[in-house]
């Protein structure tokens, strides 16, 4: 299969996809393109609004539609942490370029969204601790397997994390 040049950063909420991203778009000085941000851009309001106006299926239509139109070549490519669960999106990020799986355990990824859980409606729950240990061992085996990196992140900071990326990619 063609693989293209980006940098595709996959894993869980709290993995750090984006602040990861913003590091490896200042490292490479290549653009980040943010799959929630191009989803929210197109539905004009947030992702919890689209999930509670329109549904997670619509929600998840566009983020298969924002992979379709992601400009090939060189770029960072931060995902939602659902992206993987559709195997015609998994293809999409194969072809975009390398896959890094920024992966951390539970209590570290519950640590990093827990003052965020209004925005991540799939932890807006009564027990959003078991729904994120629930989520995470469903997803776990398809990051693993889209990934061709698995970087670990839990008590990395930041820089050390997109050093670790931008060495092996570099
Ligand atoms: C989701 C993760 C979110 C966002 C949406 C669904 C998921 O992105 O795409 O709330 O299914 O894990 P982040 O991983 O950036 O929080």
């Amino acid at each position: 299969m063609e693989r293209g040049d980006a940098i595709v950063l996959i894993g869980f909420m709290g993995a750090g996809k984006t602040t990861v991203g913003r590091e490896l778009a200042r490292l490479t000085a290549w653009p980040l393109y943010e799959t929630d941000v191009i989803i929210e851009a197109r539905f004009g309001c947030s992702t919890a609004e689209i999930f509670a106006a329109h549904g997670e299926a619509a929600f998840r239509a566009a983020e298969t539609a924002a992979l379709a139109e992601m400009p090939a070549g060189r770029a960072i490519v931060a995902t939602g942490g659902g992206v993987v669960l559709r195997a015609e999106n998994r293809e999409m990020l194969t072809r975009l370029g390398v896959v890094i799986y920024l992966e951390a355990d539970a209590v570290t990824l519950f640590a990093r969204v827990a003052n965020e859980r209004e925005t991540r409606p799939l932890l807006d729950t009564a027990d959003s601790q078991t729904s994120l240990s629930v989520l995470l061992r469903e997803r776990e085996p398809l990051y693993r397997a889209a990934a061709d990196l698995i970087v670990h992140t839990s008590g990395r900071r930041v820089a050390e994390v997109a050093q670790t990326i931008f060495q092996h990619v570099g």
